[in-house]
């Protein structure tokens, strides 16, 4: 029996053909809404959004969904702790549209600088204001801090250099090469930028991290830019930073977006002149969306003949001190199941286990991942097993 996978957004026709030559039975619904999901996805297997909410109701709702996939980067549209309660995997196609942003972003400062839009407005409205609009800064030499350096990050940081932009950046882990400095604190940097670039994804230390404190830091006149998430920034507080200190931002995206991709838009910060709102169309390229839906595509085929999830979003992570049992054995039936009833006796919860096999397939090594201590008692039994060549136990 076929695969049901339902796609709740747009999503490129040449790869929909790809996915139902490999087998695959598509469901094209690019006009669901996040209320209508639960029912639309309640026999599928695999559902693939863009910015399409998957709530809690629809995760429990479909009773043989596996796997969800973020055809983007960010995946806080989808409830990954529902997702986590019921092993449903969750998959996202990181660094995929990064360009199409970068090029967002840059387009954004100029936009800013150059007064892009009102130029165009005034235009289409029989008025020529070459005076107003003649008085731009220039992006040459100017101070870009980009906050988040990832794929995105990356991109922009590649693309300010070519504008010969004086390059800082911010990440969670300290930022070495790639022709840019580390900035370390934002209390350091903000104060000296120029214009500043967000690219976070959305978690709980990044939301609302750009709030009064933080604007106090931004000099007069700065120009923010964020094609990240909307909820990184504090609009009330971005709105009083206007106010007293002039600044300028570019926004790709904003509290309140409309869920769908047509009808009326409604925000606090329509009626502002400092503020250049784009229509969340960071990753709408053609060449972005066709590489997502690759992505996608590649996702399903490998899950499908190996088992094995790409991206995988809500694995656990093993930053955490833990434990691992490696055992080299004879491959033989028997022997896995005979060491984990050792490790049984200890009470101790097997976390994650790797079976790796020996060309030829005589021998095999078993790697098992725990969160306690095995006594020493249970070492030397696993080690008493007829079939187990050695182990090492370690505390990683
Ligand atoms: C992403 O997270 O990849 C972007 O925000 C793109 O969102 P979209 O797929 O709704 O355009």
């Amino acid at each position: 029996m076929s695969l049901k996978v339902l796609i709740a957004d747009q999503f490129p026709e040449k790869y929909m053909n790809k996915m139902t030559e490999s087998g695959l039975e598509v469901i094209f619904q690019p006009k669901l809404g996040e209320n209508d999901l639960p029912e639309a996805a309640k026999d599928v297997d695999i559902i693939v959004v863009r910015s399409t909410k998957v709530n809690e109701a629809t995760i429990n709702n479909a009773e043989k969904l596996n796997l969800i996939i973020r055809a983007g980067a960010g995946v806080n549209n989808i409830n990954i702790p529902a997702a986590n309660r019921k092993g449903v995997y969750v998959a996202n196609c990181p660094g995929k549209n990064s360009i199409a942003v970068a090029e967002l972003a840059m387009g954004l400062m100029i936009s800013i600088d150059r007064r892009l839009p009102d130029n165009v407005a005034d235009f289409r409205n029989g008025v020529w204001n070459k005076g107003t609009y003649s008085k731009a800064k220039g992006l040459y030499g100017k101070n870009l801090g980009i906050i988040g350096f990832g794929n995105i990050g990356k991109e922009v940081a590649a693309r300010a250099a070519a504008f010969g932009m004086n390059v800082y950046a911010k990440d969670i882990s300290r930022v070495e090469g790639y022709g840019v400095k580390d900035f370390g604190e934002m209390e350091n940097i903000l104060p000296m930028l120029d214009i500043i670039s967000i690219h976070l994804p959305l978690t709980d230390q990044t939301k609302k991290l750009f709030d009064r404190n933080m604007f106090k830091l931004l000099k007069p006149n700065a120009i923010l830019i964020n094609t990240s998430r909307a909820d990184v920034i504090d609009e009330d507080a971005l709105l009083e930073a206007i106010e007293e200190k002039n600044i300028f931002c570019g926004l790709d995206v904003f509290a309140g977006e409309p869920e769908g991709k047509t009808g009326e838009v409604s925000s606090k910060l329509m009626n502002n002149k400092n503020i250049y709102v784009s229509h969340h169309i960071g990753a709408s390229t053609e060449q972005a969306q066709d590489a997502v839906a690759e992505e996608t595509f590649n996702i399903i085929k490998e899950f499908i003949n190996s088992g094995v999830i790409a991206h995988w979003v809500n694995k656990a992570k093993w930053d955490d001190e833990h434990y691992q049992l490696v055992v080299k054995h004879y491959d033989k039936p028997g022997v896995i199941a005979a060491i984990l009833n050792v490790i049984k006796k200890d009470e101790v919860n097997v976390e994650e286990m790797e079976n790796e096999v020996f060309a030829g397939g005589l021998v095999a090594k078993c790697t098992i991942k725990m969160k306690q201590s095995l006594k020493v008692d249970t070492l030397q039994e696993i080690g008493q097993i007829e079939e187990i060549i050695n182990l090492s136990f370690v505390q990683v």
